[in-house]
């Protein structure tokens, strides 16, 4: 069987990799993957292929699809200084992510059309790997979802609670009314869940009264933020049939309320991120300032329950908020001024692959997470988030026997600050390739910008609820409410 795909298929092989570990989120085996143009031609057992124009030799690596990070910040357009595509893309593919999910607080915002396609052509010019863009749901851009739809938006996100770029949280009614249009296209809504207005008072109340120290941060935004922010969301998301996703889960509080949410059929997705897993307010007293992200790092115990929810399937993903800023906009004299979030796209493989090693999770539950997880709840599986014959060839080398240590200047990022510099790793990403095309070739960059395209998705069928109680459904065609 294997012999006559062989035949089928040999002619037009371009790229050959022989000999390592195939990785899925059920299966680990040896086997040789055939790569015709952009495309996963055959995996087959090993030797069977004749040779290719190009052959790697991946034994003693693993062979993993390249990661999916649904949650990246390229700051373009807007905060060049901070990132850019070229930026952004080169770190994720030096650090093996082969499609991101990029954020709309940027500016201007991604909220309208106008504003997508500005982004859209600073993504097709520069990007080293394939990416999505997110359009904002926000207060006034209620009837604009639809026309960002058409236009190629990948998911949308909503920021219930404050963070980097001050955009304004909708109102319930806002938002409420866009769960209900995005519900009915089966499009999938990230929300940034933490309750605007506690953590508003609070940070003004601690500023007052002189509080400037990084644990300040973390008191002004408790687990409540989250619990109060995730409850509203599913109970839209539940009422309207629009499909969730929530941002960076940080606390062990709200994580019921999605357990029991999933049981009850709601399409709800979550991801956390490395330093929630991995960092403490221990590191928050080492680090000060650099570590201020929202939501917050919390007391140790969170990543405990964290990592149970990834193991129990409550949480389905990592991603990593890769939130560049400049080293200076990270050293504010208070807690208050230094900005918000940090990189992580180019370390959550190796830092993660660290974990494997250690014994925290199998090879296949990082490939779960970091891959088929994000490529489903994106509408992209199987064409990616997987190495099998059809996919797309989107593939890791890695080796998990050679680490280092993360070093702030090595970052492809532009934003040469991370928490985990002088981390040590045990693992490494040796090769990235996105569509078939070599992107880093022994830990280096040797992609070109302007490679990476936009994925394309298809999501499940819609399953709106409550039709008929949508704003849409009490107005009638003239434009009149009926009661
Ligand atoms: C992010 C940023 O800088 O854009 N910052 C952060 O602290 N996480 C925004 C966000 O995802 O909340
Ligand atoms: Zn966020």
């Amino acid at each position: 069987m294997a012999l006559g795909v062989n035949q089928m298929i040999d002619a037009k092989i371009d790229l050959i990799i022989r000999g390592g570990q195939v990785v899925t989120p059920t299966s680990t085996k040896k086997a040789d993957v055939a790569i015709a143009g952009e495309i996963i031609a055959a995996v087959t057992e090993p030797g069977l292929l004749s040779s290719a124009t190009q052959e790697i030799d991946a034994s003693g690596r693993y062979v993993l699809p390249g990661a999916i990070d649904s949650h990246v910040h390229f700051r373009e357009p807007g905060y060049t200084h901070k990132e850019n595509w070229a930026s952004g893309t080169a770190a994720a593919a030096c650090g093996g992510a082969t499609s991101v999910f990029e954020m709309p607080n940027t500016n201007p915002p991604t909220g309208s059309v106008e504003a997508l396609k500005l982004k859209q052509d600073l993504a097709g010019a520069q990007a080293y790997v394939d990416y999505g863009i997110y359009g904002l749901l926000d207060e006034n851009n209620i009837d604009s979802l639809e026309d960002l739809i058409r236009n190629g938006v990948s998911g949308f996100k909503c920021f219930m609670g404050n963070t980097f770029g001050d955009l304004p949280a909708p109102s319930d009614g806002a938002m409420l009314e866009g769960f209900e249009i995005l519900a009915s296209h089966g499009y999938r809504c990230t929300v940034h869940a933490e309750n605007a207005s506690i953590m508003a008072r609070r940070q003004d109340r601690l500023e007052s009264a002189g509080r400037g120290d990084p644990l300040a941060h973390l008191a002004a935004r408790p687990a409540i933020c989250a619990i109060e922010a995730v409850g509203r969301a599913i109970a839209f998301a539940e009422w309207t049939g629009a499909r969730l996703h929530i941002a960076h889960k940080s606390s062990k509080d709200a994580l019921y309320l999605i357990k029991d949410a999933k049981t009850r059929g709601v399409d709800v997705t979550v991801e956390t991120c490395p330093h929630y897993l991995l960092m403490t307010t221990d590191d928050m007293e080492r680090l000060g300032g650099l570590l201020r992200v929202n939501p917050p790092i919390r007391e140790p115990g969170h990543g405990e329950a964290l990592w149970d929810a990834l193991h129990d399937g409550t949480i389905d993903m990592i991603a990593t908020d890769h939130a560049p800023h400049l080293p200076e906009e990270k050293k504010g004299k208070t807690i208050w001024q230094c900005d918000c979030g940090f990189p992580g796209v180019e370390t959550q493989m190796p830092v993660m692959l660290t974990q494997v090693n250690a014994g925290r999770l199998s090879i296949n539950q990082y490939v779960q997470w970091s891959a088929q997880a994000p490529a489903k709840a994106w509408g992209c599986y199987p064409q990616k988030g997987v190495i099998q014959s059809g996919s797309d060839a989107d593939i890791v080398i890695a080796n998990l026997n050679r680490g280092g240590v993360v070093d702030n200047a090595a970052l492809h990022s532009k934003s040469k600050i991370t928490p985990w510099h002088g981390f040590e790793t045990t693992a490494s990403v040796e090769y990235t390739l996105v569509r078939g095309r070599i992107v880093v070739e022994a830990g280096h960059l040797v992609g070109a910008p302007g490679w990476g395209r936009a994925v394309r998705q298809q999501m499940p069928a819609p399953r709106p609820r409550n039709t008929d109680k949508t704003m849409r459904a009490i107005i009638d065609s003239h434009g009149v409410l009926q009661q």
